[in-house]
């Protein structure tokens, strides 16, 4: 964080949920610091605290309620500090936030995140909290686009960042899928695609700003449609090839992916442009029929099989991983048993694995029991997370001895296999299929692709050594990492 000012009001601000709020969270800071703020990690330092919160599952809620009950009381310590509860919990809990931590005071639902600052001042002025919950509607008005960061304000914060040269890019904005497990589309609204031209533009800016890779968002990201004014559509295929002709950009990457909108036009996008990484985010949720119809997913097992084929035989190399929810209303062991079928012939290249978590103002919690106990959630949690493990090292296994490009992101984090030598540190990045490299280099590689030789693997990360001789790598080539 930058060198404090002490003519600046101090921002706290901490993020859970999907990449979709740390985009958020990257615009508001981005706004408020034009408007005076300075960012602190120091949060008893802080004049004002904002929590973006996610309301996905009752952990993440949890998690925000508790860092509340310890900001009442560095409040009754600092009268005058401000507090703001933004995004999918504001949204879906609002009035509920005052009630049980009376001395927030601003509640921004993901609808009203522009107009953060001027709620803060409002709070003060008017000595009451402010509540912003409205959600832009499809035919909404200019005002209430922009109230969304729809039209991007282009200040952004690249310390916000994973790293500055890797940024996200939202395409569309809230979900109409309604899976009948899932908050989403009750937070988020509507979905709506961004024009396309609004989108090259701002990756072109990024990538003016040094960004390499962007990583464009949207709940299901591959059901991006967007009229154009000629009448014709323009889908993620169309949207990827604009984007590819970005001078700078290096990866292009897009999550999440619904399984029946993988169409053929997107998958040979992928095959033919080498900017655009052969990973695809494809959740299945569960490899049993009758919950995905409970679930509402709409595709059966079969047509999730058909669609991992069609991805496979079209993109050598390709790596596709998936989320899953275990101990879904009415989940037995033989339907759970499906999904481990599932885990074990998908060659996943990783899995996200959640339990269930009833979500009130869902369908599922209205017309089923929430019947699987915590301990076998539990269970059947690890039991998949072990079968996906064994075989995530298994497949990183055949990588030993080949050579990978690596976009360098920064230090390791895990201090596992760092040596401290002069210069030398720990550095990690990823492939073009999005498996975590790590290898000794310096901070100079950062934001450049680098050929490694992988001489080791476990399960999440590949470890190699930097190959300095050009001729190693098949230029030009999207090699299998
Ligand atoms: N739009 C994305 C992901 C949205 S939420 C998609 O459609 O795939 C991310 C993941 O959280 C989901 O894929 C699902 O696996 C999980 N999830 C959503 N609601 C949940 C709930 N009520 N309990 C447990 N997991 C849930
Ligand atoms: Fe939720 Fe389903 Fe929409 Fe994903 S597609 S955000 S799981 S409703
Ligand atoms: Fe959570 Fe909202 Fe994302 S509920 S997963 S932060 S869209």
């Amino acid at each position: 964080m930058s060198d404090s000012n002490p003519t600046r009001k101090k921002l706290f601000i901490e993020t859970v949920g999907c990449q979709m709020n740390l985009l958020d969270s990257e615009l508001v800071v981005g706004k408020l610091r034009n408007e005076g703020y300075e960012l602190t990690d120091d949060i008893t330092q802080a004049d004002t605290i904002l929590y973006n919160t996610c309301s996905v599952r009752q952990h993440a809620e949890d998690k925000i309620y508790s860092a509340l009950g310890r900001v009442r009381a560095l409040k009754a310590l600092k009268p005058e500090l401000t507090v703001g509860v933004l995004g999918c919990m504001a949204q879906k809990d609002q009035g509920l936030i005052l009630k049980r931590a009376p001395f927030v005071d601003v509640v921004a639902g993901p609808g009203q995140l522009a107009r953060v600052s001027e709620l803060l001042v409002l709070a003060k002025e008017q000595g009451a909290p402010q509540m912003a919950v409205s959600l832009p509607r499809t035919s909404g008005s200019r005002d209430e686009v922009t109230a969304s960061f729809a039209e991007y304000d282009p200040i952004r914060e690249p310390a916000m960042r994973p790293s500055p040269f890797q940024a996200f890019v939202r395409i569309m904005m809230g979900c109409d899928k309604f899976c009948t497990y899932c908050i989403v589309p009750s937070v988020r609204g509507p979905e709506q695609s961004r024009p396309p031209g609004t989108i090259v533009d701002e990756a072109r800016a990024l990538a003016d700003q040094g960004v390499k890779e962007i990583t464009l968002l949207g709940q299901t990201v591959n059901s991006y449609k967007h009229v154009e004014g000629d009448g014709r559509t323009a889908r993620l295929s169309d949207l990827l090839a604009r984007l590819h002709e970005i001078g700078g950009l290096e990866r292009i990457k897009f999550i999440t992916n619904f399984p029946n909108d993988m169409t053929d036009d997107l998958l040979v996008a992928v095959r033919d442009l080498p900017k655009v990484a052969r990973y695809l985010h494809v959740p299945a949720q569960s490899g049993c029929d009758e919950m995905l119809r409970r679930m509402k997913r709409m595709y059966s097992v079969a047509l999730y099989d058909d669609m991992l084929a069609r991805v496979r035989e079209t993109i050598p190399g390709v790596a596709v991983s998936s989320d899953f929810i275990v101990g879904f209303c009415g989940e037995t062991e033989a339907s759970f048993e499906k999904s481990m079928r599932l885990v074990d012939r998908a060659r996943f290249k990783n899995s996200f694995i959640f339990k269930y978590s009833p979500r009130h103002g869902t369908k599922a919690d209205t017309l089923y029991a929430d019947d699987v106990s915590e301990e076998v959630k539990k269970r059947r949690n690890k039991d998949l997370l072990d079968l996906q493990t064994a075989i995530c090292l298994e497949d990183n296994r055949p990588f030993v001895g080949t050579t990978v490009e690596v976009l360098v992101e920064g230090p390791s984090r895990s201090s596992v296999r760092r040596e401290g030598r002069g210069g030398v540190e720990q550095m990690t990045g990823r492939t073009p299929c999005d498996r975590i490299v790590v290898f000794e280099g310096n901070e100079r590689l950062v934001g450049h692709i680098v050929p490694v030789e992988v001489e080791d693997v476990s399960a999440v990360t590949l470890f190699g050594r930097v190959v300095t001789t050009v001729s190693a790598m098949s230029r030009g080539e999207k090699e299998r990492g």
